[in-house]
This record gives C-alpha cells, structure tokens and sequence, in this order.
C-alpha cells in the first residue's frame, strides 16, 4: 500500500464515534461571546482530539461567521490531532509555487499543512519576534485562505500578543457617501514575499516595501484584483479588505487621490474600537475568519521562546 500524506493519516487515524469516550456530545459545550469586545467568543468543554457530533460542527461554523473568531481553551493536540479538528471547516489551504507564501518551502514551492510560527531558530523561524502589523492571511493570491487557526504551546513572559480587528464595524462605521465611492473599486495587494525575496542581500531586505504602487513603479510578482469591500458568503456583511501595511493599488484610480483614500481607510481600521486584544495561555487556539477580520501582533524579547502552529483553511475567490 501507498503510504499516506499526514492529512488522510489524520483523518484514518482520528476518533470514531462508537469508541467510548472519543466522542463528544454537543451539549457539553459552550460558546460564550467576549463581553463588552469588537468581536470574539470563547469556547469551553470542547475537547478538539475527540470525535464531533454533526451539531457541534454546525453550532461552531455559525459562532464564528457571527462573532468571527473562536477561541478554544486548554487543548492538547498532536499535529494529526490539529489537523483532523480544523479540517471539518473545510480543506487544508495549498497555494500554488507560484505564489509564494510565509512557509513555503523551497524544494515544493508550497507550505506544509500546519505551520510552525516560532522564534527558534530553524523550527519555524519565519517571522522571528518582531511586530506584525495588521493584515489578512494570503491576501496577495487568488484564493485568499477563508480562515486561520493558530494553537499556542509556548509562550514569552511578555510581548507577543496577537490582536484581531473586525473590519465589518470598520466598514460600517463609514459614511453613506464614503461606503458608496468605495463600494465598486478593486484592490491589487502585493506579495510581500516576492519583494523579499528580490530584496535579498540588500541592507533593507527585511521591509522597504511601499505602502501604494504608483503607476511608474515595477509590479513584483503577480496581480490578482479583488473587491475593496468584500461581502461574507455566510452572513452577506460587507467588510473593509485592506490589509494595513504592505504595498496595494486600486484598479484605475488616479495615484496620489488612490494613495490618500487607502491611508484614510488604513487609519481608520486601527481604531481601537474595531480591535480586540488576545492575551494568549498555552493550550488556547483562535480560530478566526480572514475574510472580515485583521490580525497583528506585538512584538516580544528576541531571547524568550514562543512557538504557536498554524492552520490555514482554503477560500473562495473573494466576491
Ligand atoms: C500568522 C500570524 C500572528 C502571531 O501566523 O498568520 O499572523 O501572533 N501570526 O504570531
Ligand atoms: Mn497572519
């Protein structure tokens, strides 16, 4: 016999329903949304490595198109276990070599299914401990990832806290002239991992990555367009689709009116309003919906460890 990718491995090996004890009934869990917070609901009495009732699943998927992150607490996981929890809400997200990604490994082209997010060096050192600013997992391709999951199992003693941004408020937070002027452009985002990489050996490898294309200047990489305001396929909310940093163009708009109505909008999304703050335990994972949400992170002591793993779900083409 053939032997097995670590995702059919996952799932031949995850719990059935019949075995006592694997399988978890749906009553014994609970969601319960963050109070007083800009999105979020935590999830207790669930035990990701057992076997989930069709209810569960369905009452999770629900949870998190309305309140657009999930967080599970105190979870011991293997990664066939991790793997075998996140794919019930869809398949694994694998972008083509073509479009580089945070992980991608060179002799594939593509990243492997869970990602070490780590500051150790050669065990998933891809973004080190610095600061990660607000953004949207895989923006740059054509089939942005629908959703992340990031499981934490070591954690700094400071620094290191990932926040999330609701960008459906953000959106609506706008004026009825501003929703109408935007509601119809469409937005280039750049791959930042291709200019990276073209920056390579040069003083500023790390970030020199402007934040609007001009007209005059190269296209890196490729361009796929998608909408500014994105529409969720489950609830139909519109959403701001602007990540807050890397380096984007809308589609035949003047350059310097394009660049100040993005900065607008940029600095609109960072109100502190539209933000919530996750102050991570070890055994937590955040399941968090990409299409309407913002992600960042703060940035912690270069000697302190801190290992999370993340899985990313495939998604549709944005609409
Ligand atoms: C990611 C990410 C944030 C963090 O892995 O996509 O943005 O807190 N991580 O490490
Ligand atoms: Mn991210």
């Amino acid at each position: 016999m053939t032997s097995l990718t670590q995702l059919s491995q996952a799932i031949h090996d995850a719990p059935q329903w019949h075995i006592p004890d694997a399988f978890q009934a749906s009553n014994e869990i609970q969601i319960t949304p963050l109070k007083d917070q800009a999105l979020g609901a935590v999830v207790t009495g669930l035990d990701a490595r057992k076997a989930q009732s069709g209810e569960t699943i369905y009452r999770l998927k629900q949870a998190l198109a309305k309140h657009l992150i999930l967080i599970f607490k105190q979870q011991s996981l293997d990664d066939l276990q991790y793997l075998a929890f996140a794919s019930y809400f869809g398949a694994i997200f694998r972008p083509s070599a073509d479009n580089p990604v945070l992980a991608s490994q060179s002799d594939t082209g593509t990243p492997p299914d869970v990602v070490p997010v780590s500051n150790a060096v050669g065990q998933g050192d891809y973004t080190g401990h610095g600061e990660l600013s607000p953004h949207a997992d895989h923006q740059w391709t054509p089939l942005p990832s629908f959703g992340s999951l990031l499981y934490a199992i070591e954690l700094p003693q400071s620094g290191g806290q990932t926040s999330w941004y609701n960008t459906i408020q953000a959106y609506d937070a706008l004026t009825p002239e501003l929703k109408a002027h935007i509601d119809q452009l469409q937005l280039i985002t750049y791959n930042s991992f291709v200019r990276a990489n073209s920056n390579k050996g040069s003083d500023n490898y790390a970030n020199n990555s402007p934040y609007y294309r001009f007209k005059d200047q190269p296209i890196l990489g490729h361009a796929y367009p998608h909408p500014l305001v994105r529409t969720h396929p489950e609830t139909g909310r519109k959403a701001l689709w602007l990540n807050t940093l890397s380096e984007v163009e809308l589609l035949n708009y003047d350059d310097v009116a394009g660049s100040a109505l993005i900065a607008q909008l940029r600095k609109h999304i960072l109100k502190p309003e539209f933000r919530y703050d996750h102050a991570w335990e070890t055994g937590d994972i955040v399941f968090w919906d990409n299409q309407v949400t913002l992600h960042s992170r703060t940035p912690f002591p270069a000697e302190q460890r801190r290992l999370l793993k993340r899985i990313s779900l495939a998604g549709a083409r944005p609409f």
